[in-house]
């Protein structure tokens, strides 16, 4: 049987920075707010001449080079993204993959929002555990600030752009872990969660086929990101615990033995409040929001990768992912290093 390991990882965040401070020049906020009700100090924006393709492309050259491999030896490109290129067609992955010259990959964006790499990366597992692809590139990007109301201060300033990305290889379940590169973990399981009875929740309302914009039209906030900021707080810290205490229990693994947590980063309080309730320490749940804000799909991949570079990553480790985002979508892989 085949399984899947990830065997390099990469990340891109653009480098124009945009702190608390200069935010509160031109929006009723401040630094102290932001941060006493985040943990947020700064974001990154993205150039006006990247699209969200150009950051996924740069942190999959990075986590390609990391694992040895080039463009050429991808057969699939999977990208989570709710900030796409184009508005449905075509997808960002195909993007990605001409800008890679990736010319033997298929492409495909995975939709999950928040969630969308812990979607993908269990997508990649289940095509390299079956042998129908053999190394997947599974990227996670975005450009909030082009999604985001910047005259509404209560989301705005929760959001930042960035991109990261892993590679998975179809490999023996034999051949176990025996390669010094790092980070190279096995993806041993997940669990998907929806609630789509809570669409509403986190919605971006026009521009779609619900709501499609017409010449002349004008739908203001429409247009952009809304949300019930404190039913999404308390989805998440639910969904958190809800993921990481299936994932231990079907895999007969006690909380003990949980080395890692690596959350989507959307709120420093969610993550305390969830780790307070599950009597586990935050300290081990990894935290990166007072750099990057909220990424989206791209928080994962940016925390991982920056954690195997810092060498917090060891071999043995258990790892849990965890990704909680609109829909209501919700879900985590359990890794094993
Ligand atoms: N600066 C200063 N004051 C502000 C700001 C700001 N940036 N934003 C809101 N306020 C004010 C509000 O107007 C309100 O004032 P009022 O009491 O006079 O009406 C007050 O602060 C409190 O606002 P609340 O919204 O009640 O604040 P709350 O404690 O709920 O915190 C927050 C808001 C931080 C957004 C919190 O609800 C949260 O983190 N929710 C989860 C959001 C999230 O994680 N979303 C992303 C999910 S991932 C995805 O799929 C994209």
């Amino acid at each position: 049987l085949q399984e899947a390991v990830i065997t390099g990882a990469g990340a891109y965040v653009p480098p124009r920075r945009m702190s608390n401070d200069e935010l509160a020049g031109f929006l009723d906020t401040s630094d102290e707010w932001i941060f006493s009700k985040t943990g947020i100090h700064n974001r990154h924006i993205a150039a006006e001449d990247q699209a969200t393709s150009d950051l996924g492309a740069a942190a999959a050259r990075q986590a390609l080079a990391d694992a040895g491999l080039t463009p050429l030896d991808i057969d699939l490109i999977l990208v989570a993204t709710s900030s796409p290129d184009y508005n449905g067609l075509p997808s960002t992955a195909c993007v990605v993959q001409d800008l890679l010259g990736a010319t033997n990959a298929a492409a495909m964006d995975v939709a999950a929002v928040c969630s969308g790499f812990v979607y993908a990366l269990e997508t990649a597992r289940a095509f390299a555990r079956s042998g129908s692809a053999r190394r997947i590139l599974v990227i996670g990007a975005e450009i909030y600030s082009r999604v985001v109301d910047w005259s509404d201060r209560s989301t705005c300033v929760l959001f930042g752009d960035g991109a990261g990305a892993v590679v998975v290889e179809s490999l023996p379940e034999s051949a176990g872990n025996t390669a010094p590169r790092f980070p190279r973990a096995r993806v041993l399981d997940s669990v998907l969660k929806s609630r789509g009875s809570d669409a509403q929740a986190l919605v971006r309302p026009a521009g779609g086929t619900r709501r499609p914009v017409n010449p002349g039209d004008n739908f203001g906030a429409d247009q952009f990101l809304q949300m019930d900021g404190r039913k999404v707080y308390n989805f998440a810290v639910g969904a958190i615990g809800e993921v990481i205490q299936e994932l231990l229990t079907r895999n007969g693994l006690s909380l003990a033995e949980l080395d890692w947590v690596i959350p989507h980063q959307a709120n420093a309080r969610i993550l305390e409040a969830a780790a307070r309730r599950l009597k586990y320490p935050v300290e081990q749940m990894y935290s990166n929001i007072a750099e990057y804000a909220n990424t989206s799909a791209a928080s994962i991949p940016i925390a991982m990768n920056e954690m195997a570079a810092a060498g917090m990553l060891k071999p043995g480790q258990n790892i849990i992912t965890v990704g909680f985002g609109a829909g209501l979508t919700y879900g985590g892989n359990l890794l094993r290093t």
